[in-house]
């Protein structure tokens, strides 16, 4: 009996079925699941490698990142230009392209990729990815990744019903490669039979099916990290310890619960996690500019910047010379950036950081209702192993009919558990 081959991705590639072609268990995805996510996309030499250009397009207005390898065969159907004026990126070709190799060398993309779509695939190519062969880049690519691969066959029926090529699929399949499609129809030829790619759209709904439901897929999310400086002179500012770890590591969890996730940073030394956007400001000012921008534009904002709360009325020209025995710098109030994003009409959900050091969940809850949040985070910072500067941190979550400690634990895994307590507070008020 003939079978096209089609994997019922809800959880992975772990439950992969043989199934009747007519069996679409893709229609019900969410397209929301490729937000942010890396595709490589490999194109093999076949008439379908046109359609190369719609599948770009197609997951990119599902907001994923797409770098593209190319056989050399797929080269005479649809040229590298073309694919990459729609991917923005580089097209890769060959294995040994000392320039491709020096922007992006081919075991760092293999690594860049959460998922490989190699469309169309042709029966060599399925063949030699089957049998391991390493005899091109985007082989080498497959054999060095540990991103899920799936690959759209495309050929003439006779060759897709062929007995090796269904013995390679199905040694693929073992190997938990995804299998989508093919179609069956009219083909180049002339034949009628399986063996038609997918079409594009099709093919990035089984794509986004590969990924697990993210509980922000869709959200975008903008969070203050670090602290501010104000200039007091050109070479002195009022600062304080924040170094950003706690908002990095809430941008990093947010990206990965599936959030589009902007990061707000005041001046720190740490590395943007990937597939954040990262703003760079200084001042107090400069981010409360930024955060009322970009949260018109945001549907959960986090405020974990430690903001100066007052700032020199005017930062001296020159350097202020040490002539006297004391110096006055009159200071004035700053902004309050998350008491302002919280009184727009259409604003985000808003939740805020309170570090204190006594009476801490008495002041955070006065700060819940004053700035009209609908979460804070108590942070107890008269600790020095917690809260400023530190690895690790414990808090209180509170919502206006609840509250949540969190024991010490890394700012890391404390980020994911508030990413998570976040998310379902605010499903539940926009439920
Ligand atoms: O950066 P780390 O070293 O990792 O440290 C993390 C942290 C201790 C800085 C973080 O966990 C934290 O508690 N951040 C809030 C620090 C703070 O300024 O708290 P606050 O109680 O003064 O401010 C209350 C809230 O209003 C905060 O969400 C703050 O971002 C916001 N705020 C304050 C003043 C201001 N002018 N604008 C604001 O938006």
């Amino acid at each position: 009996m003939i079978f096209s081959i089609i994997h019922d991705f809800e959880n992975g590639f772990s439950n992969g079925i043989l199934a009747a072609a007519s069996q679409k268990k893709y229609s019900i995805v969410s397209l929301s699941r490729l937000t942010n996510k890396r595709i490589l996309l490999g194109v093999t030499g076949g008439i379908a490698a046109y359609k190369a250009a719609e599948i770009i397009r197609r997951l990119q207005d599902a907001q994923a990142e797409v770098r593209v390898v190319m056989t050399r065969s797929a080269t005479e159907f649809i040229t590298p230009l073309t694919l990459q004026a729609l991917s923005g990126n580089p097209v890769h070709l060959d294995l040994l392209d000392t320039d491709a190799e020096a922007a992006m060398g081919h075991i760092e993309l293999a690594k860049w990729a959460d998922v490989v779509l190699i469309a169309p695939a042709s029966a060599n190519f399925i063949a030699r990815l089957a049998n391991g062969h390493a005899n091109d880049l985007l082989t080498t690519l497959c054999l060095a990744t540990i991103a899920s691969i799936a690959v759209a066959p495309a050929m003439n029926q006779a060759m897709w019903l062929n007995k090796q090529t269904q013995e390679n699929c199905k040694k693929l399949q073992e190997r938990k490669t995804g299998i989508f499609g093919p179609g069956s129809g009219t083909q180049a030829c002339g034949d009628v039979g399986p063996g038609r790619m997918l079409e594009p759209l099709e093919l990035v709904k089984l794509t986004a099916n590969i990924f697990p439901n993210g509980l922000l897929d869709g959200i975008r999310l903008l969070i203050t990290a670090g602290p501010t400086r104000e200039a007091i002179d050109p070479v002195r500012y009022i600062s304080n310890h924040s170094s950003g770890k706690m908002g990095f590591a809430l941008a990093k969890a947010g990206v990965d619960a599936g959030a589009k996730t902007t990061l707000i940073a005041g001046p720190v030394e740490l590395p943007t996690p990937a597939r954040v956007e990262r703003i760079d400001i200084v001042s107090a000012e400069q981010m409360h500019d930024a955060s009322l921008e970009l949260s018109a534009h945001c549907d959960i904002f986090i405020a974990s910047a430690a903001v100066a709360d007052y700032r020199p009325v005017a930062a001296a020209q020159q350097k202020i010379k040490k002539n006297s025995e004391s110096q006055l710098i009159e200071l004035v109030r700053n902004p309050d950036i998350l008491a302002d994003v919280a009184a727009q009409t259409s604003r985000p959900f808003c939740v805020g950081f309170a570090a204190e050091t006594q009476d801490v969940i008495h002041y955070a809850q006065d700060k819940l209702q004053r700035k009209k949040l609908d979460m804070i985070i108590a942070n107890d910072v008269s600790a020095t192993d917690i809260g400023f500067n530190a690895e690790d941190n414990a808090v209180t979550v509170i919502w206006p009919d609840g509250q949540e400690a969190i024991e010490k634990t890394s700012k890391h895994q404390l980020a994911k558990l508030l990413i998570k307590k976040i998310a379902l507070c605010y499903q539940n008020a926009n439920s």
